[in-house]
């Protein structure tokens, strides 16, 4: 064991951990960990999350959280606070897990982190273990490093005894849960990427997920810079198999192929596979968008063009306006006095997320020609009203078939299973022309034509006498 760090670890049994940053990331994880035994002190600057949290409310929708959360809490194992020197003083691990949303430039904007690695620096009085679970640009330990170092020397200029208490190392610890199954992709991760230069972290790090580990080694321990990297090229090659799809759909609409076909035929080979090859409205939410701009960025800051990457950004971009100008297609550019029932605002299942979702570049479309709109989501709507506040052209309906009523038609932008078998005479009844635009390819286009629906949906036609629509 390093000597930096020798006289921090296992003088206690159970470990201690501070989160900063309570969101999606933070505040799952550190519930799972403080259910794994650690205890686990979340901090977070959002006095009204906070509160929130201490009175059994989660601020945000994720499936299995809200028992585990209150368990962990009830039992003492998780605390809440606002008080981030307490935060410093409890932990051995300290977790930054706050945003890093796109600069103006779309660059990763590392403000919240380096202010946690401030607010580490300002307090600690033990060595520490300061941990980048978010989604940050390779070079950011450095940054966090250069940061922490720079206060404690400034520290120590006005307290010589801080000079034997200020050790501390930086590790790379990118997350990788997915929105919607966050809570079981914590229990079980397909993999836990550590990076470090010190075996003592490493070892510490290692006590850490040894709960999540006994099934099969999980643990990969690279170089800092490695794992940085690893999480950018994950959400990179993810955002890359869509926007092919996309793509391909773009193209099998033209030449009167049907994408779905395609696909069956593409997933069955194992070097492709049946994940993550679905065509669509676009992809969004808090990770790709941003990742893959962030990491265009970095390599335009290296003089290297990524060629792949562009593309992959410009293909979401326009795939995003694909429904909006499928309806235009229909009903013309002006959609003054026209009324559209959405099912789905949520840029994916089983989550309450809206950041970068299609659904709102389709709303703000069809307000702009004119249009109003009547929406239903199982989980978002609360966050919908946050957003959009209070809206003439918006009104948020209490069930998917109340936002049908003498709408022109239905748009369907979040593939919730809530929707998967809907009962396609009450669609017809409730709005004012049998009309569908899936952004999710939903439903099979031949038995949406039998039902007497014009369906409009991503990179498919109705086959008819042998030749197509
Ligand atoms: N959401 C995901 O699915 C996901 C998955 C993997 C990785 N990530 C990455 O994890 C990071 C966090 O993402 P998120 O979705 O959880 O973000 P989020 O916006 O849900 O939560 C961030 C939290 O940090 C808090 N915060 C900001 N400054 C703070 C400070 N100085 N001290 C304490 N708290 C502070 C905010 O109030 C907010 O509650 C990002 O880098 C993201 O890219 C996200």
């Amino acid at each position: 064991m390093d000597s930096l760090l020798e006289n921090l670890f296992f003088k206690e049994k159970k470990l201690k951990i501070t989160f900063y940053g309570i969101g999606y990331v933070g505040l799952v994880q550190a519930a799972v960990l403080a259910d794994a035994g650690h205890e686990v002190c979340c901090v977070d600057i959002d006095q009204d999350k906070i509160d929130k949290l201490k009175d059994g409310i989660i601020p945000i929708y994720e499936p299995g959280l809200s028992n585990l959360v209150q368990d962990n809490y009830n039992q003492g194992r998780l605390t809440f606070t606002t008080d981030a020197k307490q935060g410093v003083e409890f932990g051995q691990l300290q977790f930054i897990a706050v945003g890093t949303p796109p600069d103006e430039d779309g660059s990763a904007d590392l403000k919240y982190v380096l202010k946690v690695a401030e607010t580490i620096a300002t307090y600690m009085t033990t060595n520490k273990v300061i941990i980048n679970k978010s989604t940050v640009p390779v070079g950011t330990a450095d940054k966090v490093t250069a940061k922490v170092k720079s206060i404690l020397a400034q520290r120590k200029s006005h307290d010589s005894l801080l000079a034997t208490h200020d050790s501390f190392t930086v590790v790379s610890n990118p997350e990788f849960l997915k929105e919607g199954s966050a809570v079981a992709d914590c229990q079980k991760p397909d993999r836990i990427i550590i990076g470090t230069d010190s075996a003592s972290a490493e070892e510490l790090m290692r006590e850490l997920y040894a709960p999540f580990n006994r099934n099969h080694e999980k643990i990969i321990v690279m170089d800092i810079r490695s794992a940085e990297l690893t999480k950018y090229a994950a959400n990179c090659m993810l955002a890359t198999k869509i926007s092919f799809m996309n793509e391909m759909a773009n193209i099998a609409e033209r030449v009167g192929a049907d994408i779905e076909a395609v696909r069956h035929g593409i997933g069955s080979d194992p070097r492709i596979g049946y994940q993550f090859i679905y065509p669509g409205c676009g992809y969004g939410g808090s990770c790709f968008p941003k990742d893959v701009q962030a990491l265009v960025r970095t390599t335009e800051a290296i003089g290297y063009e990524s060629e792949i990457l562009k593309a992959v950004e410009a293909v979401n971009y326009r795939q995003k306006t694909k429904l909006f100008e499928y309806i235009s297609q229909h009903f013309g550019e002006n959609l003054k006095g026209k009324v559209f029932a959405i099912w789905g605002l949520a840029f994916k299942p089983n989550t309450d997320d809206m950041r970068e979702a299609p659904s709102r570049v389709l709303m703000e479309a069809l307000w702009e020609a004119g249009a109003t709109v009547q929406a239903y989501d199982p989980e978002a709507m609360e966050e919908t009203q946050r957003i959009y506040g209070v809206n003439g052209d918006l009104a948020l309906m209490g069930t998917k078939e109340s936002a049908l009523k003498n709408a022109d038609a239905l748009v369907i932008c979040t593939e919730w299973k809530s929707f998967r078998a809907p009962d396609f005479d009450l669609i017809k009844t409730e709005l004012k022309n049998a009309l569908i635009f899936d952004g999710r390819n939903m439903f099979d286009p031949a038995r949406m034509q039998e039902k007497g629906f014009k369906y409009y949906s991503i990179g498919r036609v109705v086959k008819t006498n042998g030749g197509y629509q």
